[in-house]
């Protein structure tokens, strides 16, 4: 074969991919509709794609680069002197990061403590910190926020807050709802009690300064007292490709707390700030040369041009039947719930018929027995500002196909029959068997979501999250 011929083979198996660019998929991906940004950060790329990020004292430029990205992200998101950042591979691993430092500071503070340090959630907060709890050992204590806002409520934190909690967490804004948690006043009752606090602006932090306050949101960054970290992506509305985020921190002593060192082996000495070792530097290389290029002012168009479209679409919602807007949106996200008797997981089905990719989130029991509503979940990007009017127009079409499809129900046998099952018990060949009597044997997924999704928030959590393993390995075995 020709290099030609294998590059049209990997486009062809794309073929079902949902398109990264054009705004039409609002979650996974975040297009800037500068056909200049991708070619630079494609350029930029390829031009580190071989270099390894494992040694900046090999690569020296590596070093420059990532000093570069933090020393922008410090200065856009209030980091004083003496703050230090880290650059690792997305969100998630920002968010592990922090929950490391902390254990390792919460374990230092308490030599001999044999208890497992706890992690203050916000039920809202990004399923990165459950994983990271999962990972680290930490035990989490989920506080439950204001069914009307969405927003977690400082009171209840300081009711949860004890000599064993070793971080709190809070959005700005939540990826669930796009609502800001009262970032300052839950710092302080954690730093009242002694515990550091970390803000997962992962999503909104590269976009919300460069609003200049348009929003008129409360300010969430590390100039905040009691704000010891927080984490920001620059492959979401940094307009960066896929791999790059930061920690950052005001306190060098903290971000050791993530640092592993050893020269206990007779190879090189390991000395990383990730979880990675070998790390590519095309990502970062990438995210400094669109950074560069688009500069604040940039930025600020891309972010405006965002926001606009998010307010325009809120607006326009109001000729959608069956909608409505959960919490405040304060940057570019939208949740939208079903009112009328409009089941968003059929919105969801009847909007990608339409062509477009709204996030089905199922309904939530909080710890109180609060509920939050099943909802839709909308990024806008730059990409998507051209298209509102025909993102309102497939919406209230999708809304009214929608209003006349009797609920989604799960097979209640179905239902019936896993209530009494054990889900850690349940082997592989197992779950392959009750996937197949749900009608999800590894075929291709069915056409229409809503049943599955339904069958999933019918089931108990444990459970459910097993069979949602199981749909994936399945995914993930090769063909
Ligand atoms: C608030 C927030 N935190 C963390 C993450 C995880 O980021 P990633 O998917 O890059 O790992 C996301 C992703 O959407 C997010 O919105």
């Amino acid at each position: 074969m020709t290099p030609e011929q294998v590059l049209a083979e990997l486009t062809a198996l794309a073929t079902d991919d949902v398109p990264t660019h054009g705004g039409a998929t609002m979650a996974y991906v975040y297009d800037s509709g500068l056909a200049e940004v991708d070619a630079l950060a494609a350029a930029a790329q390829a031009a580190y794609q071989w270099t390894n990020a494992l040694d900046p004292t090999a690569f020296p430029s590596v070093a420059r680069i990532e000093g570069d990205l933090v020393g922008a992200a410090l200065g856009l998101l209030g980091g004083g002197p003496g703050a230090v950042g880290t650059v690792t591979s997305g969100g998630t691993e920002s968010c592990l990061l922090a929950v490391l430092a902390a254990r390792t500071r919460w374990r230092a503070a308490h030599p001999g403590d044999e208890r497992r340090p706890q992690l203050l959630l916000p039920v809202t907060a990004h399923a990165a910190f459950r994983k990271a709890a999962h990972l680290f050992d930490l035990a989490v204590v989920d506080v439950g926020v204001d069914p009307e806002t969405c927003r977690v409520r400082p009171d209840d934190v300081a009711q949860l807050l004890s000599t064993r909690t070793a971080l709190v967490v809070v959005s700005a804004p939540s990826y669930p709802h796009g609502v800001l948690d009262p970032v300052a006043e839950v710092a302080a009752v954690a730093a009242a009690a002694g515990a550091p606090c970390h803000v997962d602006a992962c999503i909104g932090g590269w976009l919300l300064p460069h609003l200049d306050g348009d929003t008129g949101t409360a300010p969430f960054d590390l100039s905040v007292p009691g704000v010891t970290s927080l984490s920001v992506d620059l492959h979401k509305y940094g307009y960066a490709p896929k791999g790059v985020s930061l920690l950052l921190t005001g306190d060098p002593e903290f971000r050791l707390g993530h640092w592993f060192a050893t020269a206990g082996w007779p190879g090189y000495p390991v000395v990383n700030p990730t979880l990675a070792g070998t790390r590519p530097a095309g990502p970062m290389a990438a995210a400094w040369a669109v950074h560069r290029w688009l500069g604040v002012e940039g930025y600020r168009r891309l972010a405006r041009r965002a926001r606009e479209a998010t307010t325009a679409l809120v607006a326009g919602l109001g000729g959608v039947p069956g909608v409505r807007v959960v919490g405040d949106p304060a940057t570019t996200l939208v949740a939208l719930a079903g009112t009328d008797g409009l089941d968003v997981l059929h919105l969801a089905d009847e909007m990608t018929a339409r062509g477009w990719l709204l996030q089905p989130q199922p309904p939530f029991t909080q710890p109180d027995g609060t509920t939050l509503p099943a909802t839709l979940h909308l990024t806008v990007t730059a990409a998507t500002a051209d298209r509102v009017p025909a993102l309102l127009t497939d919406l209230a079409d999708a809304a009214r196909a929608a209003l006349e499809l009797p609920p989604p129900v799960p097979d209640p046998g179905l239902v019936a029959a896993a209530q009494g099952l054990d889900p850690a018990a349940l082997t592989v060949a197992e779950v392959d068997g009750l996937l197949a009597f749900a009608g999800l044997d590894g075929g291709p997924l069915p056409e229409r979501m809503a049943p599955v999704h339904a069958l999933v928030a019918a089931l108990p959590r444990e459970l459910a999250e097993r069979l949602l393993a199981g749909v994936l390995d399945r995914v993930h075995r090769p063909h």
